[in-house]
């Protein structure tokens, strides 16, 4: 059966890990019949209890659904995952976290294979899929005119945001916001080495730390600027130089309070290196001038 009562398009969903379940889960309390595979069949099982038709294998579930969704570990698990499916006419969304390039060089396999494509780039965690209050969604790229078929099917589990036509955008715009998550998150592990061994309740510096990174998240807003006007150093607010002197304050505490400097180093150096080469007087955004500068 391929489109249910109320009309709704089947979905194929491949790999019900964490992440494969609860968009399974979705897709079933939304209403879509949806067919699901996974390597191990016993994870498989827990969902035919729901309502989820099991296929035996991949080239199985790929046959069941002109819209494919697989979700697996990486970009060599969709490759094995589908070695033996037919893909002639079928929609593949690969949500599975991969780099641009490779989901670029999945793009042209699968269109090799007769199939459209478009890659995404999940932003939420298993229990924000399927609440629509969550604000999680999914970066989509590739196929416009995929992407525009099953946009309705592919929102029921998550919100959906297609940001173009070249397949490594969607991986490309996941990827630099987890790598700005990660810098939050060292700054985070860092000041809570600061303080922990000292007589400072940690549930009541959290809110103080949490609501000094939201205050200071306007930063994204100024440095887009920066970057696209190539004006670095009109209205600056907190310039490099002073920042070098803070970053050597926040250095020297680390060693007072016996904490490693490792996290706050490689950004204190970036700082120094651009005031040295005669930048004193920009802000934070001229820094990615220097990251970007061997870019061929
Ligand atoms: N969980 C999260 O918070 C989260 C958030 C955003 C994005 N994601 C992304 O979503 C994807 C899935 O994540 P997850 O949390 O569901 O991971 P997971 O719980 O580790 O599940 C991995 C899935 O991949 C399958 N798999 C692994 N190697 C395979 C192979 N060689 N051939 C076929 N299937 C294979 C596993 O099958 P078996 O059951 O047989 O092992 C399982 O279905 C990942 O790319 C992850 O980065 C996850």
């Amino acid at each position: 059966m391929n489109r249910n009562a109320t009309g709704k398009p089947r979905v194929t969903l491949l790999g019900l890990g964490d992440m494969g379940t609860a968009l399974a889960r979705a897709w079933l309390s939304a209403g879509y019949p949806l067919t699901v595979w996974n390597r191990t069949p016993s994870r498989a099982e827990r969902l035919a209890g729901e309502g989820a038709d099991v296929a035996a294998s991949a080239a199985e579930a790929v046959a069941a659904s002109r819209l494919v969704v697989a979700c697996l570990l990486d970009d060599g698990s969709v490759g094995s995952a589908l070695a033996d499916a037919d893909l002639r006419g079928r929609d593949l969304f690969n949500v599975t976290t991969g780099t641009p390039g490779e989901a670029r060089a999945r793009a042209e396999w699968a269109r090799g294979l007769g199939a459209r494509f478009v890659s995404g780039g999940i932003m939420a965690v298993p229990p924000m899929v399927g609440d629509p209050d969550s604000g999680g969604y999914v970066f989509y790229s590739g196929s416009r005119e995929a992407f525009e078929e099953h946009e309705e099917a592919l929102s029921a589990a998550t919100g959906a945001v297609f940001v173009g036509a070249d397949a490594g955008l969607a991986d490309l715009h996941d990827v630099a916001l987890l790598s700005a998550m990660n810098g939050m998150f060292s700054g985070i592990a860092h000041a809570f080495a600061l303080v922990r061994n000292e007589e400072v309740s940690l549930g009541e510096f959290a809110p103080l730390l949490s609501g000094w990174l939201t205050a200071m998240a306007g930063a994204v807003h100024t440095g887009a600027e920066r970057l696209e006007s190539g004006d670095h150093t009109t209205g600056v607010v907190s310039n490099l130089a002073m920042q070098v002197r803070g970053a050597r304050t926040m250095l020297r505490t680390a060693e007072e309070q016996g904490v490693s400097t490792e996290l706050l180093e490689p950004y204190a150096d970036l700082m120094e290196r651009r005031v040295a080469q005669g930048h004193g007087d920009e802000d934070n955004a001229g820094l990615v001038e220097l990251l970007t500068a061997s870019r061929p």
